[in-house]
């Protein structure tokens, strides 16, 4: 008989941030197909109506899921995250925070503004790092923290000063926590990097930037097209189940072979 309960998330309480859309609502909704309970972020008045919809489709599936608009990148919204998990988890524990919402604007480095630096900073590395830090203490042994980091932090793509430099320090806490959270406290620490996805920051890059990557696109090695979500999400479920026990610390490519 099959044998699947290394995969199985039932029970599980997980967060996602930037859960509304793209790759943080196809990643909600697979975790809860495979039995999580989710915490469903987002951070603008007007994506409620998505998140709702996100919320009411896993809802449909037969998990529990709660709305949580809260910013990543105000600390003092991160008591609403954790008191939204708490109220669905059935073990009074959080057992998954997936770190997806960023900023990704496009910027040279001779447009880049103080306030640019601060926004993506703010959101993409001190949201995650002091977000973490809160969830810590209510992460069950077996727990696990999955970022979405960014071809931009390898690939050098002109345009990304700030969002590459964000990513980076991304893949580099990973490494880092997995050493902190391994033998004191049982949770596994990865990433997942994903090339071009067809997702709305996706198409809000400017045509130039587009027009510039469209070679880069042809060339990758897996299909000559860019990313679906539906080709992210399962990587994340993976790295959250107990199969991924042993995998921390590392990056996972999600790109069709573009690089490693
Ligand atoms: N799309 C790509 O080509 C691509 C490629 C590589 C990596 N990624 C990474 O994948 C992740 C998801 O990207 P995506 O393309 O799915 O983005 P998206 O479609 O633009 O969605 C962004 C999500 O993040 C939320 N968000 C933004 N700022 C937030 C904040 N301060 N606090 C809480 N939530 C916030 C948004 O909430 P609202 O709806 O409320 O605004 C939305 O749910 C990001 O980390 C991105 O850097 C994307």
């Amino acid at each position: 008989m099959s044998d699947f309960s290394g995969v199985s998330l039932k029970g599980k309480t997980a967060i996602v941030t930037g859960a509304s859309r793209g790759i943080g609502a196809g990643i909600a909704i697979l975790l809860a197909k495979r039995g999580a309970n989710i915490v469903v972020n987002h951070v603008s008045e007007g994506s409620k109506k998505r998140a709702q919809a996100v919320v009411d489709e896993i809802t449909k599936i037969g998990t529990k899921a709660v709305l949580c608009q809260a910013d990543v990148s105000t600390l003092d919204d991160f008591s609403k995250i954790v008191d939204a998990a708490l109220k669905i988890s059935e073990t009074g524990k959080i057992d998954i925070l997936v770190h997806n919402a960023a900023a990704g604007l496009e910027a040279n480095l001779l447009d880049t503004t103080p306030d640019f630096y601060t926004t993506h900073f703010d959101c993409n590395v001190r949201g995650p790092i002091f977000l973490t830090k809160e969830i810590i203490p209510h992460i069950a042994r077996g727990g696990r923290v999955v970022f979405i980091s960014s071809a931009g932090a390898r690939l050098g793509v002109a345009g990304q000063t700030v969002y590459a430099a964000t990513k980076a320090a991304d893949e580099a806490l990973v490494r880092v926590w997995a050493k902190e959270f391994g033998h004191s406290h049982g949770i596994t620490v990865n990433c997942v990097n994903p090339g071009p996805v067809a997702t709305d920051q996706w198409f809000q890059s400017n045509e130039q930037f587009l027009k510039d990557m469209q070679p880069l696109i042809e060339s990758t090695p897996a299909a000559p097209r860019v990313g679906e979500v539906d080709d992210i999400a399962p990587l994340v479920a993976f790295l959250c189940s107990d199969d991924a026990r042993w995998v921390t610390g590392s990056c996972l490519s999600a790109n069709g072979g573009l690089y490693n």
